[in-house]
């Protein structure tokens, strides 16, 4: 295990298993519609190309990138849109793929801001919700795990753009952030 982990607290297995079960309610659920996944950068990438393998319907992928933290572990509150969407989603049926949701300021952010373009429907989709530190009230569509409020790394989640290669989620040592 790395050296900077305190505990793993999903492993592979586990965030595989509920990945298939969330792909296959998205897969029902939007039969017949015009899927598109919005990952939300960078955090979200291997829970959107996990999530994707697995659904069996017909859907597009777009990405943005946001910023609200910097390089500290508490959200600054302010989102900066560093990458906008490629696709008109006028009409569309959006679903946001995010790692985790910690004070729900950058998802609440975003509903407004992408509601606003017409989507037919806009959803949520994420992989771990910190419930203890929501700010902002958030309807969730689909949830992976609710995560106690620990700095979490791995599986796409990062600190200081380190750990994200780790397959698994971790709760991250203090000792690291602490220097
Ligand atoms: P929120 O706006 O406070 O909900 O923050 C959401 C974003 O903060 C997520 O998309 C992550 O990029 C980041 N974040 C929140 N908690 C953690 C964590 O425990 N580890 C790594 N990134 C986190
Ligand atoms: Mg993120």
């Amino acid at each position: 295990m790395n050296k900077d982990i305190k505990e793993v607290l999903l492993t592979e297995e586990v965030l595989m298993e509920k990945i298939k079960e969330m792909a296959a309610a998205i897969s029902k659920e939007y039969e017949g519609r015009e899927l598109i996944l919005l990952g939300i950068l960078k955090g979200s990438v291997m829970f959107m190309s996990d999530l994707m393998k697995h659904i069996t319907i017909p859907c597009k992928m777009d990405f943005m990138a946001v910023s609200s933290y910097g390089y500290a572990t508490e959200s600054s509150g302010i989102v900066k849109i560093i990458k906008d969407l490629d696709f008109e989603i006028k009409g569309k049926d959006v679903l946001i793929v995010e790692d985790i949701i910690d004070s729900g300021v950058t998802l609440k952010y975003l509903m407004s801001y992408l509601g606003a373009r017409s989507p037919r429907s806009l959803q949520i989709a994420c992989l771990l919700n910190k419930p203890e530190r929501r700010k902002e009230e958030l309807d969730v569509k689909y949830c992976g795990f609710d995560v106690p409020d620990h700095f979490l790394v791995g599986y796409g989640l990062d600190y200081a753009e380190v750990y994200r290669n780790l397959p698994y989620i971790g709760i991250l040592h203090e000792r690291v952030y602490m220097k």
